[in-house]
């Protein structure tokens, strides 16, 4: 293959990397609550009821904000229920995954994860079948101070300081018809305008995320956008949109350059955003929270027949799903100027880098890419130059072989690289233009025997990210050579 040559300029900034693009997505779901984070039967139970070995696991990730409690769970969930004294919590008929919710974990227990966690509270609150005060009640529950009814539940629950959560999300895909209370966007729009002045009058500190367009499949796709961002206004400070992608055709090719498709999803969206802003002639612009994101189509099981805790979509990851994934957070990350909170969806059990099976726990493959670029967050993501082979896929359009993104600060330039190939090796040369490469700091390589490749609790060591130091620096630039289906992350030093 011909060779990739990245051309970089400290200047070129698109815009300061949001850490918040490295959250996550916790949800009242199959065994993600129950048997993922919090399982008080286990082995490996903290005095808290939370899997210390789940939460060891999660902390290598070092996610930032954690949407909670759904997904579609939201939409039918009252948080009431999930509050006070354990054993006087309601057991309820859950009907967006048709399973038993006992209430167990709640508020209460989120927040103190989070806390444990370092992780910023994410809350959606319940615009299916719950109201709009409901949801302001929810706001007073975790943010204003004592003296008042659910400010007072909540010290007598044990918590007398406020828990300061900023981050609210207006429901959960409102446009889709499978979601619990689903209406027209006009009547979401009500609803949501309704419930966000409630929400800022009971703490003006919040910021609020209305639901986008949860898919571009919807003959609503941008309508929606528009019609909710107009009339919600300056009170929402975000949208939202989710994708969730696979390899249907079986054609790793045309899979692995889907990356086009998220890059599109996302302009697409921002230009709702500055179209409204434009009409409203508002100096308010929305930002995009994509707040939920990830590879999921190889299990569809989805209805927990009416049982606790059920096994619903355990989807098992290989290779080309991990460089998937680092393809959405290159998108992310090359489009900082808009996209400022992304949630990996989801964390433990239910489509996750983690899976337990009894005391066991399994690191899947999508785990890596994840750690890999959260580690290497801070700083201004750059214009990244890049010119080398490329290739025609069937569904996607023209794409580079070698897919990158850069994050510069000071003297550190954080590099992540994705070799598309299925069997060739990219020659890449990295070339700052304004400064000299000095050194390599650190650097990480996940890849494996072949695309289908994954791991499991009896070979959990298939595909997993291993130290990587072949960079050659010379006359101040940088030259590595990238195996077939492969991503890189590492650090330079520049002068
Ligand atoms: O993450 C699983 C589900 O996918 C979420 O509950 C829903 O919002 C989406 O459709």
């Amino acid at each position: 293959m011909e060779p990739t040559t990245i051309t970089l300029h400290t200047r070129f900034q698109v815009g300061a990397v949001d850490p918040r693009i490295f959250g996550g997505f916790l949800e009242h779901m199959g065994r993600a609550v129950y048997e993922g984070v919090y399982d008080p039967t286990s082995a490996h139970a903290d005095e808290h009821g939370f899997r210390s070995d789940v939460l060891a696991a999660l902390r290598r990730l070092n996610m930032t904000a954690m949407r909670y409690p759904g997904g579609n769970f939201a939409s039918g969930y009252h948080w009431l229920d999930g509050v006070g004294p354990r054993d006087r919590r309601p057991t309820v008929r859950e009907l967006a995954w048709q399973s038993i919710e006992p209430n167990r974990f709640g508020t209460d227990e989120y927040i103190r994860l989070c806390r444990i966690m370092g992780w910023q509270p994410m809350i959606t609150v319940n615009l299916g079948t719950g109201t709009p005060e409901e949801a302001r009640n929810w706001v007073e529950y975790c943010n204003c101070p004592p003296g008042t009814r659910y400010a007072d539940l909540r010290a007598a629950n044990g918590s007398p300081d406020p828990y300061g959560v900023r981050l609210w999300c207006l429901g959960n895909e409102m446009d889709g018809p499978w979601q619990l209370g689903h209406v027209p966007a006009d009547q979401y729009a009500i609803r949501a305008q309704q419930a966000a002045k409630m929400m800022k009058d009971a703490d003006p500190g919040i910021e609020l995320v209305a639901c986008g367009s949860c898919t571009t499949g919807l003959p609503t796709y941008m309508e929606w956008d528009r019609v909710v961002l107009e009339y919600v206004g300056d009170l929402a400070d975000y949208i939202s949109l989710h994708r969730y992608v696979g390899n249907r055709g079986g054609d790793t090719a045309d899979y692995l350059a889907v990356t086009n498709s998220v890059d599109r999803q996302i302009e697409e969206m921002d230009a709702a955003c500055r179209f409204v802003q434009a009409r409203r002639r508002s100096k308010k612009r929305a930002f995009l929270c994509f707040d939920e994101w990830n590879v999921w189509y190889k299990n569809q099981e989805t209805d927990g027949g009416g049982k606790f805790a059920p096994h619903l979509i355990e989807e098992v990851y290989n290779l080309e799903d991990a460089l998937v994934v680092a393809g959405f957070l290159h998108s992310f990350i090359r489009h900082a100027d808009v996209v400022k909170i992304a949630n990996l969806a989801q964390i433990v059990n239910v489509i996750a880098p983690i899976q337990t099976r009894g005391d066991d726990l399994l690191i899947q493959t999508i785990f890596y890419p994840f750690e890999m670029f959260a580690r290497r967050r801070d700083g201004h993501s750059l214009r990244v130059g890049l010119s080398g082979p490329s290739y025609e896929s069937k569904t996607y359009g023209r794409v580079h072989f070698l897919d990158a993104s850069a994050i510069h600060a000071g003297d550190r330039l954080h590099l992540f690289l994705t070799n598309r190939s299925l069997d060739q090796t990219a020659s890449v040369r990295v070339d700052v233009a304004d400064r000299e490469i000095a050194g390599l700091l650190d650097g990480d390589l996940l890849t494996g025997p072949d695309a289908r490749a994954a791991n499991s609790c009896e070979q959990p060591e298939v595909v997993m990210a291993r130290p990587y130091s072949e960079v050659r620096i010379a006359s101040g630039k940088a030259s590595l050579e990238l195996p077939p289906l492969s991503v890189a992350a590492f650090t330079l030093r520049l002068t």
